[in-house]
């Protein structure tokens, strides 16, 4: 028998990196997925099967963080060995507009979920290990570089809802004994990034800029520092943290800040543009009310306990995100100009 895994997010980045992932390891995949009056699950086209397919194992269920009781019958429905709680509204600058939103879904979608856990586990006998999409977000303005005992110090709705919903995480798992992990993953990216999180707004821009569509990127802040790592690997460090023999809580980065300064020069040098300062403009409507400047991962941790580690660095992140949309752009040949290693 496979084993069967519930999805949160599945439609966005990590969720769609996750389900190749697990489908590859021979598990049955479920998602959660928002009605929506458009398709949202672009993502998913490729390993999409129509639920009449012979020995159809990768399920698309509707349901949302908010209604508590379609969460509980999906996972009785479903009996999972393991959920992945990736579904949020992931948006730092957004959940200063939005921010009781922010924290019904990314707080209270993640105590529903316990909780419904917590009764199945108890009614069924079934042990299910789950898996909470913390982030480096929560440490705020805490000194980088940052680890496991760091402490939290939220910026924004977004960061302290995830703060709720890591030591909610931490609490069933002391209280209860679920077998529940927290992953606090730094910053990670690749071409099916959201389109308004600021590395694939600058890869996506430039190649609008080459292919005539835009003359200018409006973006905010570029002295903040982040540690951006390669989306597909940090799924794989997800499902790590569930084969051990404990749950316990891991940081996940590269250990290399960049601001987003060098991440735009660099995203110009590889199309051959130096004057990048004539292509930006910055936009107030971008900053953030309160700023998280200098995120970097100590992951000596992961390193050591779950035998991780990064294996694409920043230049060729740039380099991956950057061909990708120029190729999305119909630029073949200046994207056939930029090599991977
Ligand atoms: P993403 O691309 O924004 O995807 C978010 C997912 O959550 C989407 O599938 C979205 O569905 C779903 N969702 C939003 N609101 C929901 C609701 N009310 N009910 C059910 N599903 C809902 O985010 P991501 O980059 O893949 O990140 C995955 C998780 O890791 C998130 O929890 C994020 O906060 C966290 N995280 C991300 C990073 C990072 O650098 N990417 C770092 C640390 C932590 P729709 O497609 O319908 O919108
Ligand atoms: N989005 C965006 N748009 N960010 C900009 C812009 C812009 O036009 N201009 C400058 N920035 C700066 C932001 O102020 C921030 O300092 C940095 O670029 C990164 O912003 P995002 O790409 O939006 O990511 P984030 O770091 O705020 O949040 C992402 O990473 C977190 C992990 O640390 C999201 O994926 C979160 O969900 C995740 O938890």
């Amino acid at each position: 028998m496979s084993k069967k895994a519930l999805i949160t997010g599945i439609t966005g980045q990590d969720g769609s990196h996750l389900a190749d992932l697990l489908l590859k390891k021979g598990y049955e995949v479920n998602g959660i997925i928002r009605r929506a009056s458009t398709f949202n699950t672009q993502r998913l086209e490729h390993i999409y099967q129509d639920p009449h397919t012979k020995n159809y194992i990768f399920r698309l269920h509707y349901g949302d963080l908010a209604d508590a009781n379609t969460i509980r019958k999906l996972i009785y429905k479903i009996d999972p060995d393991e959920i992945y709680n990736l579904a949020a509204q992931s948006h730092v600058r957004v959940s200063f507009d939005i921010p009781e939103y922010t924290a019904n879904i990314v707080a209270m979608g993640t105590l529903r979920l316990l909780e419904a856990i917590k009764d199945y586990e108890e009614q069924t006998g079934h042990r299910v290990k789950f898996y909470q999409a913390s982030s480096s977000e929560m440490y705020g303005s805490s000194p980088a570089p940052q680890n496991e005992n760091t402490s939290f110090n939220p910026r924004s709705p977004y960061a302290y809802s995830k703060v709720f919903a890591f030591h909610c995480t931490k609490n069933y798992r002391e209280a209860y004994n679920l077998f529940a992990a927290n992953g606090i993953l730094f910053n990670h990216e690749g071409p099916r990034r959201g389109e308004t999180f600021v590395t694939r707004k600058i890869t996506r821009g430039v190649a609008r800029i080459l292919a005539g569509l835009d003359k200018k990127i409006y973006l905010g802040n570029l002295d903040a520092k982040r540690d951006w790592g390669y989306a597909p690997e940090y799924v794989e460090a997800m499902w790590l943290m569930l084969q051990q023999p404990e749950p316990e809580d891991y940081v996940i980065g590269t250990g290399e800040a960049h601001s987003v300064k060098e991440f735009l020069e660099l995203a110009f040098h590889y199309v051959g543009i130096s004057n990048w300062q004539d292509y930006i403009e910055i936009d107030p409507r971008y900053y953030r009310p309160t700023e998280v400047d200098y995120l970097v991962a100590d992951i000596s941790k992961a390193k050591t306990k779950l035998g991780w580690q990064p294996k694409t660095k920043f230049e060729e992140l740039v380099k991956i995100m950057i061909k990708h949309d120029l190729e999305l752009q119909g630029l073949k040949e200046k994207a056939e100009q930029i090599k991977l290693s």
